[in-house]
């Protein structure tokens, strides 16, 4: 086998990033826009995402981000921005099913509808837009599916009880489809971030008792940034994952790994 020695290069590969147009969804398509790649992003405010290409375009030596409006809840909308995105980019290669929301609750409180539409949104969305992307990935013999996890997916963080089973279930959903599509080239993974401030969780975490405690368990002592997930996706799309299946990244400053830590946590 010849020495590859473009490992991240993912120039001429189509990209479309749900959830594309804030916090770690931007940052995800920042960087596959940065390695090469030509991005679609897409969720439900289109002006947002439209506003987001524009600002994405302008990081980068050419224009090579688009927007779309995207609702990963709603079928017809997820068939259309597969078909926008094969269009636009030429070919689709990659996708990236980062659209989430949150719900913070108590678990006796949540209802049957707020369970289901958390489902929905994160583990139905990501199988359907993973189904609308895998009908062109199968016939072309390649492609590459990136789901967004969590720290969530594995501890419990208090009265988030939809949010963790929806993100518990992606990683049932990352192996099955890793196991079931790789024989045509396609290949499933997930990155579970651990916390980063964003729209999602900035009212809960910040100056809070909630986010003091998450950082005093975080052996880095600091919360993480959206850019900090980029590099984990632009690895798992790119030639350097090639053998790369069916696995979750954690990327949580230690979180996960820490019994309890002697790092002090810093000034957020
Ligand atoms: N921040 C963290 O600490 C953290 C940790 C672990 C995992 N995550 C996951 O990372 C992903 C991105 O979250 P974030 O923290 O970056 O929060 P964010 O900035 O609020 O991003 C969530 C994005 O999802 C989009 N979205 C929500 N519902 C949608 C739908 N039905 N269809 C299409 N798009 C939809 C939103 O845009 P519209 O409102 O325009 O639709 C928004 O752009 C989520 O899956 C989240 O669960 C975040």
């Amino acid at each position: 086998m010849p020495i590859q020695t473009a490992l991240f290069d993912l120039a001429g590969k189509g990209a479309l990033v749900t959830g594309g147009a804030t916090g770690i969804g931007r940052a995800l398509a920042a960087g596959l826009a940065a390695h090469g790649a030509r991005v679609l992003i897409g969720s439900r405010r289109a002006e947002l995402v439209e506003q987001a290409a524009t600002e994405l375009n302008a990081d980068i030596d050419e224009p090579r981000v688009f927007g779309t409006r995207l609702d990963v809840t709603d079928n017809d909308s997820v068939e259309a921005a597969v078909h926008t995105a094969t269009e636009r980019l030429g070919s689709l290669d990659i996708l990236v099913n980062c659209a989430g929301i949150q719900l913070r609750k108590p678990a006796i409180d949540l209802t049957p509808e707020e369970f289901n539409h958390m489902y929905d949104v994160h583990t139905t969305g990501s199988l359907r837009c993973a189904q609308a992307a895998a009908r062109g990935f199968i016939p072309q013999g390649s492609g590459c599916i990136i789901n967004i996890a969590s720290v969530c997916s594995f501890v419990d963080n208090i009265e988030v009880a939809a949010y963790a089973a929806a993100k518990s279930a992606v990683l049932g959903l990352t192996r099955s489809l890793a196991n079931e599509w790789i024989k045509h080239g396609v290949r499933t993974n997930a990155i579970a971030p651990g916390f980063v401030v964003t729209d999602l969780n900035r009212q809960a975490l910040v100056g809070t008792d909630r986010g003091r405690r998450i950082l005093e368990r975080t052996p880095a002592a600091r919360f993480g940034q959206a850019a900090e997930m980029a590099g984990t996706a632009v690895y798992l799309a790119s030639p350097a994952a090639a053998f790369v299946n069916g696995q979750t990244i954690v990327v949580d400053g230690g979180f996960l790994a820490c019994g309890f830590t002697d790092s002090v946590a810093g000034e957020q």
